[in-house]
């Protein structure tokens, strides 16, 4: 198991947990995690909110499709809203009525403030899920989550064939 990660810190946070041995984990843009000494080939890859964080998340995808051996899984975990109405509409409730009060009070301001802008500017569900598909990754399924979740973030899952 290799866990990568571009932030110095956030891996540091990971790193102070306990693992078992066989865990390593890798400072690098996932973009070059191979040159940086994770190359595949991989039984499946946990990506938790990247893509929307990354440059070309096509490419990233690609990549992940070579990584994973024949029949190895991808889950990625992503906000995706709804693009209807009333999944915006939830959407707001949440960030405005929740998400932003309790970021302000904790001090997360500027963290709160990137999620309000680059979750809107992504992907709706249905839109990546054929990312997924155009990255010739098959088996895509998008996931629903219980509770204020719903209709918000999703596990997605897809399959090297
Ligand atoms: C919302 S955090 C999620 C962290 C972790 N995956 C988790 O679920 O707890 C997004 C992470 O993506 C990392 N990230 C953003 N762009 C990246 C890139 N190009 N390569 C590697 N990591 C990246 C950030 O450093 C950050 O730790």
């Amino acid at each position: 198991m290799v866990g990568v990660d571009a932030s110095a810190g956030m891996l540091a946070r990971a790193r102070a947990k306990a693992w078992p041995e066989r865990v390593s984990f890798v400072h690098a843009p996932v973009e070059s995690m191979e040159e940086a000494g994770a190359g595949g080939a991989y039984d499946a890859v946990l990506a938790a909110c990247l893509l929307r964080n990354v440059a070309d998340p096509d490419a990233v995808l690609r990549l992940v499709h070579r990584l994973l051996r024949p029949g190895g899984r991808l889950a990625a975990y992503e906000y995706g809203p709804g693009g209807r109405p009333p999944d915006r509409l939830v959407r707001k409730a949440v960030v405005n009525g929740f998400v932003r009060p309790w970021a302000r009070l904790h001090g997360y301001a500027e963290l709160c403030g990137h999620l309000y802008r680059s979750v809107p500017a992504f992907d709706t569900a249905d839109v990546f899920t054929a990312r997924l598909r155009r990255a010739g990754l098959t088996r895509v399924g998008c996931l629903p989550r219980p509770g204020r979740q719903t209709g918000i973030t999703h596990p997605f899952v897809a399959q090297r064939a």
